[in-house]
């Protein structure tokens, strides 16, 4: 499958289960002060999830071009050291605005994952957020995977670094459950497709999917710090690496040989009389 059937795949899905299709928006964000470049696909729907503005849909599908290269989501200093990191990516992502929650959005990742893209289940692993201080644990997400097919001991619990999404210092955000995918060539090996590889070091076991349970705005008070104030309606904001999800399909371990972008890097090799 190329990297575009993959897109279009993704898009169909979605709009056969009732989602709107929405264009990318422009990289440069219009009316937010709060970013300079895109860096999600959830950001031309923050006033939508703020409740600020309606729309006549309220569930949308698309692939978005984002730059991560400063701010919040800044993955600059990994491109080059790591074979999943960009600059400039694309992310799919649907979204629910005060439609449904939790229960949908993890029954239609695990859907699409497993059942029309057929990835092999003892591949996946699941993360959930394990609460802290300011947020409680999300025991309901972990339920939900273990209900949507997954094995008890391949759902795992993290902190806020990992497992609670925000767009930037201020603006919608939420616990999130991630998606990690096992690329290596022994799923049987206990030490190598195995739970202290989620999060960790390498490539080899890599996140491909975030579900975000929008359910608060994070705002600054006057007085310093923040405040997270509860949406008017909890949604669903979630964002898979076009490239990533590529690269598992095309059985390739690093997203540069996907034919999304090796393609420019042969160009761009033949320009430069490199080879
Ligand atoms: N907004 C979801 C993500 O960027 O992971």
């Amino acid at each position: 499958m190329t990297g575009s059937e993959i897109r279009q795949r993704f898009l169909d899905f979605f709009e056969q289960r009732g989602h709107k299709v929405v264009h990318s928006s422009p990289l440069l964000p219009a009316n937010d002060p709060t970013l300079l470049f895109t860096n999600a696909g959830m950001n031309q729907f923050k006033d939508v999830f703020l409740g600020n503005e309606k729309r006549d849909y309220t569930r949308a599908v698309s692939s978005q071009k984002c730059i991560r290269a400063g701010g919040k989501h800044n993955d600059l200093d990994e491109v080059g050291k790591t074979a999943r990191h960009h600059t400039f990516f694309e992310m799919l992502g649907n979204f629910s605005f005060g439609d449904y929650f939790k229960e949908d959005a993890i029954k239609f990742a695990w859907q699409f994952l497993v059942d029309d893209l057929g990835l092999e289940v003892n591949r996946l692993w699941f993360s959930v957020f394990e609460g802290d201080e300011e947020v409680g644990p999300d025991d309901e997400a972990r339920e939900l995977w273990i209900k949507a097919g997954a094995a008890p001991d391949r759902v795992l619990g993290f902190g806020r670094k990992d497992n609670f999404w925000q767009m930037g210092d201020t603006g919608p955000c939420g616990p999130c459950s991630e998606i990690h995918y096992y690329m290596g060539d022994d799923p049987d090996d206990p030490s190598k497709n195995s739970p202290e590889w989620v999060n960790g070091p390498g490539d080899t076991t890599m996140e491909i999917w975030n579900l975000v349970f929008m359910q608060y705005n994070r705002i600054a008070l006057d007085e310093g710090g923040f405040l997270l104030e509860p949406l008017p309606a909890p949604s669903v904001d979630t964002g898979m690496g076009l490239e990533r999800i590529t690269a598992v399909m095309q059985k390739v371990k690093n997203n540069y040989d996907t034919d999304l972008l090796r393609p420019l890097v042969e160009f761009t090799a033949d320009r430069a009389e490199i080879r």
